[in-house]
């Protein structure tokens, strides 16, 4: 449904910096997906070359068959295409249920405001005259902008790092959230994530490193490997060297 051939950034800051090289990503309908890999690995580029933010210096960007890559941000989101922040934004004078109207706006089904935030797993009553400004917490907010998502009912949402700025205890909710946004809705999930939590909601799991697709398949496969990378790592610590150094002096 969304498909991504042979992208590829480059950006000139002084010099050229190759920030995508060749990302060959095909999505299908329904599913989530989870992006990790290693800080500066390129997964919140990729993210925005989705959205539009960066124009691909290579490559070609489909959705549903249609040649998006030269598509502004606004008309990607006219077609569905949605991105969550990685600090959502607040709305100084904006209730609740305004700003997820206004995300509603462009989409032709009636929707029941309530039954949005009973979804994300807030009560309805305690957030709809909310001001939705600084006076939510991090996780409220992250749930609010999940509403607002799910209110326009988009073909592909993508997620950088939803678990950024939570706490633990908000962070196992907010996972439940998605899987059950998950099973209640049609929309494609692609979630940039280190936390296990969200590497288990995943139908598949693509690994970037350095600028590229290093690995993608199903989440046991994956899950094994960086398990496996670990134990690797742990084999070439030698313990006991280190205990004699401390001890030494
Ligand atoms: N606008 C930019 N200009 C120059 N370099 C950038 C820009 N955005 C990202 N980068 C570089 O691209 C690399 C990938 O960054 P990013 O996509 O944010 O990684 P990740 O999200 O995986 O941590 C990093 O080395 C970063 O410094
Ligand atoms: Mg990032």
């Amino acid at each position: 449904m969304l498909e991504i051939q042979g992208v590829s950034l480059t950006m000139d800051e002084g010099q050229t910096v190759e920030i995508l090289r060749n990302i060959n990503l095909r999505l299908a309908e329904k599913k989530i997906y989870v992006i990790t890999g290693p800080n500066g690995g390129g997964k919140s580029s990729l993210a925005k070359v989705i959205m539009g933010v960066y124009p691909p210096s290579a490559g070609k960007i489909f959705l549903d068959g249609q040649d998006i890559t030269t598509k502004t941000i606004t008309e990607r989101a006219l077609l569905g295409l949605g991105y969550a922040f990685q600090n959502p934004p607040r709305f100084k004078g904006l209730k609740v249920k305004e700003l997820i109207k206004l995300a509603a706006s462009t989409n032709p089904d009636k929707l029941n405001i309530g039954d949005l935030l009973h979804d994300v797993g807030l009560c309805a009553q305690d957030y709809l005259d909310r001001d939705a400004d600084a006076s939510l917490s991090g996780g409220e907010m992250k749930r609010i902008e999940i509403a607002t998502v799910l209110a326009r009912k988009l073909r592909v949402a993508v997620f950088d790092e939803p678990e950024a700025g939570i706490d633990l205890w908000s962070f196992q909710r907010l996972a439940e959230t998605f899987k059950f946004i998950h099973e209640k809705y049609e929309t494609t999930i692609l979630i940039i994530s280190h936390q296990e939590r969200i590497l288990d909601l995943a139908d598949e799991i693509i690994l970037i490193a350095n600028g590229e697709i290093s690995e993608q398949s199903d989440k046991d496969k994956i899950l094994n490997k960086i398990l496996k990378d670990e134990d690797c790592c742990s084999s070439q610590c030698e313990k006991g060297v280190i205990q004699d150094a401390e001890f030494a002096g």
